[in-house]
């Protein structure tokens, strides 16, 4: 079975909007949760669609979930303290409802990036059955500088060589559960996302090619870049 995992838990403190998480600030006509649900909605490849939110949001979700999608395939949830937590209290959920089969696969995605396309999540799905780990990414287009004290340069990676990560991040839910249950503390506190979990283990993350504009929102800059993108959508950008 594969699920559509819309990561929607955290507060989105670098947007500065105190009044409501970024997930549910309007571009266009309608909050960017629901752009984001509505791609995976369409797509056909998903037996359910789990949504997870901040605890206080969970009711105001539920109602954006019923009034715009009237059958029973999205369901929403409490995410978790961290990102990976938000994951974890996905695959608890499939556990209790379904039971986690060899070949569960989660299909988690960010709730602000509601820009991916059909072939993005298509790809994540037969490449996430085939190998176990998909990771999407576009090639870095700027030189990438590493600096381990912030003031002077420590290292400079061959471009051609580095990447940037986006989501749909998709994995094989038995062995991302076992994965993460298997780390130290110290382990935890170092992951900036799931990927990351496959690679400290030495488990290998295929890589999907993803769209420049496949964005996420994070600053009050990147809303503006939603808003005009939005208007490009039916010009084929997206
Ligand atoms: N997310 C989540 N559960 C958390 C934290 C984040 O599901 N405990 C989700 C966010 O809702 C978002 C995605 O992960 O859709 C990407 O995270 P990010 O852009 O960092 O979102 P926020 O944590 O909300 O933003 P900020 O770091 O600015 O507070």
């Amino acid at each position: 079975m594969v699920f559509g995992v819309i990561l929607a838990g955290g507060i989105g403190s670098r947007m500065g909007n105190a009044e409501k998480p970024k997930q549910y600030l309007n571009i266009g006509n309608k909050p960017i949760i629901l752009h984001t649900i509505e791609k995976f909605y369409v797509h056909e490849g998903f037996e359910r669609l789990i949504v997870l939110c901040p605890k206080e949001w969970v009711e105001h979700t539920r109602h954006l979930v019923q009034n715009n999608f009237p059958d029973d395939k999205v369901v929403v949830l409490e995410g978790g303290v961290t990102r990976n937590e938000t994951i974890m209290n996905a695959i608890r959920y499939i556990e209790n409802e379904y039971g986690l089969q060899d070949d569960t696969l989660l299909v988690t995605h960010d709730s602000v990036r509601p820009f991916l396309t059909h072939r993005i999540i298509e790809e994540n799905i037969k490449y996430g059955l085939k190998y176990g780990a998909v990771d999407t990414v576009i090639p870095a287009t700027d030189t990438i500088v590493e600096s381990g004290d912030g003031d002077v340069i420590s290292q400079v990676p061959d471009r051609s060589k580095m990447y940037q990560g986006q989501t749909p991040q998709t994995f094989n839910a038995k062995k991302l559960k076992e994965l993460y249950y298997s780390l130290s503390e110290e382990e935890k506190d170092v992951l900036t996302d799931a990927s990351k979990i496959f690679v400290i283990k030495g488990e290998k993350v295929h890589l999907v090619q993803g769209e420049v504009f496949n964005i996420k929102i994070t600053y009050p800059y990147d809303l503006r870049v939603a808003e005009s993108l939005l208007n490009n959508e039916g010009e084929s950008l997206c």
